[in-house]
């Protein structure tokens, strides 16, 4: 972690209040409001969780203790038992819901499927009958690699009704990595497909599980379920993989929701770290029920009637909570889409709005910025006007952008959320609540009722207003992770001893720097720990570093983010090769695509430079700020004085 100054040069002064229209029609009106539940939730934290625990889910039984905090661990709704797709299916069966649609998909070639909550639940609960033939059994791993496809909410929600632990894993992984997942979590069963659209090509799925899983090298891994998809010849090996759709049939549709203890895990999901392997966060079944109901209801203003699209893929936590469980959980209907912002044609995203009136629409700046690059006529040719509420979240939104997003995609109506969270936060937990909060281009604004976040130095204390600082969590809440599997001493360096208070409190330190304005608004400067966002998504320096280094020509190497059009950062990565290797164009190309190999095309740096040694601390440390500097060709500035071979610094410049 650096302990530079966090400096953020956003001066944004406008102001954006949502319509009175627009509040009216709100679950929460106005400031007063929010103010008021803010107070309620000071006053008795435990008190204002348990009511809405009690008042927004079902319950099979009611908790005995609220919340037991043996810091850094936490037990939210201790004995109280649930079923996450009970909430998410089962109790909007009614008669007048039960065929309101649920899950609506748009396929990247064209085709289209809506399931309604009925239909969702017979699948849902057929898959669940699969894998307990399977012999799946609560608390067993699920690793599911599958792309965009309705399938992949099934599958997950499949494991959640039986208690399986699912792991989902982004399409976009290499075997490599699908190994070292499912390595981690012991997967005794992989949920794939043949193979996956993506920009008219196939993206061969079942193949890089088959290489992840090749001479037996994830012993746990008992089945292989794939499903059809894109139709092309696949091997299917005997005895351990099986058709999705060969094991459906004749499978039974009834299937009891497993009565779930409130802190058994839900999910693990692997996220990039500061080291060089990513880490599988746990949630657990009660606490992220609530969390992510709560907060699709109020942040987004959710009504059951509302079509909710947010565009990220359920390999990361935002297709987690806003694209399968919190919309489900409200009763919404919930867009899948298969294909890339741009696949097809330029105006795709759009067509998929007005196709089924998406009312809620939800995405990554970087998405934006792409979408901007295609001009404003393609929306404005489109039909937009079914959208009411606009969301950004992944990394900070430049003014200009959300300008654009509010001008363009809102017609200057809609209120934006700009939402501040991570993968181990569950939900989001800085934010606008739209009908109460007057937003400011660029700014997540305040906490999400109930979340004490702030902003301190290393020891703690509050910085002054409009300095920068440590953006920390303060206090519990119900959404929050619960450790790093297999790995509690990482959960405890990780997050909560980085910031130490005199007092032995313990703050959740999130990773990123940020600032208060003189209204309290949150600005987030981004990461202060050697992770980088490349088109919101996290990725950690030293796991891309790590998969160089497994290549023989590498006998160094360092990487940094520089900053991009587009995807926000990119990577560039310097490197010392072994003596007997010259650096050459050829082995620049077989860098990057060892690289993809190693971790997948996310990680692929946009640039490699050669270098006959990296600068170094005398202690030995690479001086990454310098990297920074030189990778995005500014003046290489401040103290040199510990750099152990100042020429290297100069070869690097030159
Ligand atoms: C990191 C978490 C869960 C959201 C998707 C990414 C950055 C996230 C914002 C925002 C500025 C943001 C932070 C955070 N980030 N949202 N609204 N403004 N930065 O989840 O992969 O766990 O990454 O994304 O740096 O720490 P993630």
């Amino acid at each position: 972690m650096t302990t530079t100054t966090i400096e953020s040069n956003l001066q944004e002064q406008r102001l954006f209040k949502p319509s009175t229209k627009f509040s009216q029609a709100s679950y929460i009106k106005s400031r007063s409001e929010y103010n008021k539940l803010c107070d309620r939730a000071q006053e008795n934290p435990e008190r204002f969780w348990a009511e809405l625990a009690d008042s927004e889910l079902q319950w099979f039984k009611t908790w005995d203790t609220v919340l037991d905090w043996q810091p850094p661990h936490a037990k939210w709704f201790v004995g109280g038992k649930l079923n996450i797709t009970h909430n998410c299916l089962d109790r909007h069966l009614t008669a007048s819901s039960k065929n309101m649609p649920a899950l609506v998909w748009q396929g990247e070639p064209g085709d289209a499927r809506t399931y309604s909550y009925f239909e969702l639940h017979q699948e849902v609960c057929q898959m669940a009958n699969v894998l307990k033939q399977l012999g799946v059994t609560k608390g067993d791993r699920v690793g599911i690699y599958l792309p965009m496809i309705p399938e992949a909410a099934i599958a997950m929600l499949a494991c959640a009704r039986i208690g399986a632990v699912h792991s989902v894993i982004f399409a976009g992984f290499s075997a490599e990595a699908i190994k070292g997942r499912l390595l981690d979590a012991e997967a005794k069963v992989v949920i794939t497909a043949d193979g996956g659209w993506r920009k008219n090509k196939v993206v061969p799925l079942k193949t890089q599980v088959d290489k992840a899983l090749a001479s037996g090298e994830v012993p746990s891994v008992e089945s292989v379920i794939v499903v059809i998809r894109t139709g092309q010849r696949i091997h299917m090996q005997p005895d351990r993989d099986y058709w999705w759709q060969d094991l459906q049939n004749g499978t039974s549709c009834d299937c009891p929701a497993e009565p779930m203890d409130s802190e058994d895990p839900l999910f693990i999901l692997y996220t990039s770290g500061t080291t060089g392997k990513p880490k599988g966060v746990v949630h657990t079944v009660g606490g992220y029920s609530l969390y992510t109901h709560l907060t699709t209801k109020w942040a987004f203003d959710l009504k059951d009637t509302d079509v909710f699209w947010c565009t990220a893929d359920v390999g990361w936590i935002t297709g987690h909570s806003y694209t399968v469980y919190g919309p489900l959980s409200n009763g919404a209907t919930t867009v899948m889409y298969e294909g890339a912002p741009h696949a097809g044609n330029p105006g795709c995203l759009w067509d998929v709005v007005e196709k089924y009136g998406v009312t809620v629409f939800y995405t990554a700046p970087t998405a934006i910025r792409l979408l901007m690059t295609f001009g404003e006529e393609l929306p404005q040719s489109r039909n937009l006007s079914s959208i009411r509420l606009l969301g950004t979240v992944g990394e900070p939104i430049n003014p200009t952008v959300w300008m654009w997003y509010h001008r363009v995609i809102g017609a200057g109506r809609c209120p934006i959320v700009d939402t501040w969270w991570q993968t181990e936060t569950g939900g989001v937990m800085l934010t606008p609540l739209p009908g109460a909060i007057p937003t400011k281009p660029g700014s997540a604004t305040l906490p999400f009722p109930g979340i004490v976040a702030d902003v301190v130095d290393l020891s703690g204390n509050p910085v002054p207003v409009n300095e920068g600082g440590y953006l920390v969590i303060k206090q519990p809440w119900p959404g929050m992770i619960r450790t790093v599997y297999n790995n509690p001493d990482r959960y405890l360096s990780t997050y909560w001893t980085k910031i130490a208070p005199k007092d032995g409190q313990y703050f959740y330190f999130t990773g990123d720097g940020a600032r208060q304005d003189e209204d309290g608004y949150f600005w987030i400067v981004g990461r202060v720990d050697d992770v980088i966002n490349i088109a919101g998504h996290r990725l950690g320096t030293m796991e891309v570093e790590s998969a160089l280094v497994s290549h023989s020509a590498v006998a160094e190497a360092a990487v940094v983010g520089r900053a991009s059009e587009i995807k926000g950062e990119e990577l560039v990565a310097f490197i010392t090769l072994k003596p007997e290797y010259v650096a050459t164009e050829e082995l620049t190309q077989t860098l990057k695509q060892h690289v993809v190999h190693e971790i997948g095309a996310i990680a692929r740096p946009a640039e490699i430079q050669f270098a006959k040694a990296l600068p170094k601390t005398r202690s030995g440390k690479i001086m990454r700020r310098f990297l920074r500097a030189i990778a995005s060709g500014e003046e290489v500035t401040g103290d040199v004085s510990t750099l152990e071979d100042r020429t290297a610094l100069d070869k690097l410049r030159s």
